[in-house]
């Protein structure tokens, strides 16, 4: 079968610090922050209830609920809610790992009150591309990868006929790593059986 690449993508992440009278960056300060704690489960491939963060559009689109951020507003924006656990410690964002600080909430609400606004600016990103994978029916494909900084990790196994994305995942470096998170920095990430679970789908 000729199934095509692998795209391994890691967005270097350093959370920036902020300049007092200075807005809040939504590419240096905010991305980041969705990236390290949610990615885990409100990433790209199958988010917890419908809502993505680690893209602009789809944290702005909103999930189950919708309308979870309302410009100008952060009393208002149930994204807060739920990161200081208003809606029961259950619920409590990011769920089953350590909450926010009140520094990185202090920011967020910041920035919704400046117009949660998209200025564009962004970290570092490297990807590596390896052209072509052989692939036989029914062999597994195992992939490893060890990235030693925090970063947003998209790994992709595509189609070269199609074009078609057979397997996408993405996941958060962070130390201290915790359950929701890929690896911490330096540790390797392996993943293989549910891509031979979608490879083999899509042989059929
Ligand atoms: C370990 C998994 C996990 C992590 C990490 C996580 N979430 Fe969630 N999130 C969930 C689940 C599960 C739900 C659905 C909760 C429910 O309905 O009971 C949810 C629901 C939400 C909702 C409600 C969306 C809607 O429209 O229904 C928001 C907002 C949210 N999360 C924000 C965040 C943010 C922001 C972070 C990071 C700071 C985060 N979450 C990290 C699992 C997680």
């Amino acid at each position: 079968m000729g199934i095509g690449l692998i795209i391994p993508i890691a967005c270097w992440l350093i959370p920036g610090i902020s300049v007092a009278g200075r807005p809040i960056s939504y590419g240096h300060q905010i991305a980041p922050l969705f990236a390290l704690h949610c990615a885990g489960c409100h990433g790209l491939s199958n988010p917890s209830s419908n809502l993505g963060v680690t893209r602009f559009a789809s944290l702005r689109a909103g999930g189950n609920i919708g309308g979870e951020i309302v410009p100008g507003h952060p009393e208002k924006s149930i994204l807060i809610d739920f990161i200081e656990g208003k809606r029961g410690s259950r619920q409590r964002m990011p769920q089953n790992s350590n909450p926010l600080s009140q520094a990185q909430i202090a920011s967020l609400r910041e920035w919704i009150r400046e117009g949660a606004e998209n200025d564009h600016a962004a970290g570092p990103c490297f990807d590596l591309i390896i052209p072509r994978v052989p692939a036989s029916s029914g062999e597994p494909i195992q992939m490893e990868s060890r990235i030693t900084a925090s970063a947003l990790v998209i790994v992709s196994v595509r189609d070269q006929l199609s074009g078609r994305d057979l397997y996408v995942d993405d996941g958060s470096v962070k130390y201290p790593r915790e359950a929701a998170n890929m690896a911490a920095p330096g540790e390797w990430i392996s993943r293989g059986s549910s891509m031979l679970l979608l490879c083999r789908m899509a042989q059929r």
